[in-house]
């Protein structure tokens, strides 16, 4: 950015203009996990399970990026988030010579982007895990029951 000197009026009035104005054109809203997807990936890529197309015309994708980048539906399957979040910002350490651009996200934002494919690509994981904890609830309410029941015959016995 180049140095800024003001246009000759008051130019802390001017910066705070400037601010001001920044401030205003700022989305209101926080942007949803979808919509940060649709922003950075979708000019490039498809996300066919949810019915997002790439918006860059595929002959001309093919022509300026050599390949058609692939659909990202079940990435996060194949490669898993860990592999993603050192992707997204630094392509050619995962896959050197890709074509793909670095695409410079915040955290937060690539946290989104992730926890989009997610759910897209591995819908069921939330549920999955959740049955995880309903099964070691099961088996530490048996082992209880099981104790309590090899008191009460060892109580008759003695
Ligand atoms: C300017 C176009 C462009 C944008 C924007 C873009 N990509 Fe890509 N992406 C590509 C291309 C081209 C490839 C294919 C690279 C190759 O085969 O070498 C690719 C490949 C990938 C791959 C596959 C990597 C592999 O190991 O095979 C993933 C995952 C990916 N992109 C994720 C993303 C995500 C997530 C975003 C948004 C944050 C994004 N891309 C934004 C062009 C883009």
């Amino acid at each position: 950015m180049i140095a800024f000197f003001g246009l000759g009026g008051d130019i802390d009035q001017e910066i705070a203009d400037i601010v001001a104005y920044l401030q205003s054109i700022a989305p209101v809203a926080p942007m949803s996990d979808k919509q940060v997807f649709i922003d950075a990936c979708q000019r490039c890529h498809d996300i066919k399970y949810d019915k997002l197309m790439s918006t860059t015309d595929k002959e001309a994708l093919k022509a300026y990026m050599g390949t058609v980048p692939p659909d990202l539906s079940m990435m996060i399957r194949s490669k898993g988030a860990e592999y993603l979040t050192t992707f997204i910002n630094n392509p050619q350490k995962q896959l050197a010579g890709t074509s793909m651009p670095r695409v410079g996200l915040s955290e937060k934002a690539q946290n989104q982007v992730i926890a989009y494919m997610e759910k897209v690509g591995d819908s069921k994981k939330a549920e999955r895990e959740d049955l995880g904890y309903k099964l070691i609830g099961y088996m530490v309410l048996f082992t209880l029951l099981a104790y309590a029941w090899k008191v009460k015959i060892w109580r008759e016995v003695h």
